[in-house]
């Protein structure tokens, strides 16, 4: 069971998270546009990671008997002033994210669900890392001004990125 209250916030959740892997989507198709296909690389790994936190979400509410109400997603950006907006919007998205998660645990904790309260905490967790590889990034990215054989070199280390098992992915 649960609150009425919970399931319009985990399904607005659900809706933020797939708006995320809509985003990151496109920002893969803008660096893809522009040749740079490792830093394409990393947003489309990003994107299958926000369809998994969205999918998590979607399975855990209707595990709780709850009902899964999908909203429409809006659309995002397309086009970018440069290669280092992305990684700005990237940054301030995913603090965007922390924000909502923070207030569905708040909710979690009003109504008293020990049960989304647990499951929450691996997105709390999850977070933390989110916020720290979009910080590192947008730093790397600012480094370089954005251009030359700096940006070279961080498209090709980006070329090998693969997410940072925290464990629950693997269950998802
Ligand atoms: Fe699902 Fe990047 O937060």
């Amino acid at each position: 069971m649960i609150s009425k209250k919970l399931q319009e916030a985990i399904n607005k959740q659900i809706n933020n998270e797939f708006y995320s892997e809509y985003l990151y989507l496109s920002m893969a198709a803008y660096f893809d546009a522009e040749n740079l296909d490792g830093i394409a690389h990393f947003f489309y790994v990003q994107t299958k990671e926000e369809n998994v936190h969205a999918m998590k979400l979607f399975r855990f509410l209707i595990e709780k008997g709850g009902r899964v109400k999908l909203h429409a997603i809006d659309a995002p950006k397309s086009e970018f002033k440069s290669v280092i907006e992305p990684f700005e919007m990237s940054l301030k998205h995913e603090q965007h994210i922390s924000k909502c998660i923070d207030d569905l645990m708040d909710t979690a904790i009003k109504e008293n669900d020990h049960g989304v309260i647990s499951f929450l905490k691996w997105f709390v967790d999850e977070q933390v890392e989110e916020e720290a590889t979009a910080e590192k990034l947008l730093y790397k990215v600012k480094l370089v001004k954005g251009e030359g054989q700096g940006l070279l070199m961080l498209n090709n280390e980006l070329a090998g990125y693969t997410p940072k098992k925290t464990g629950a992915e693997e269950k998802a």
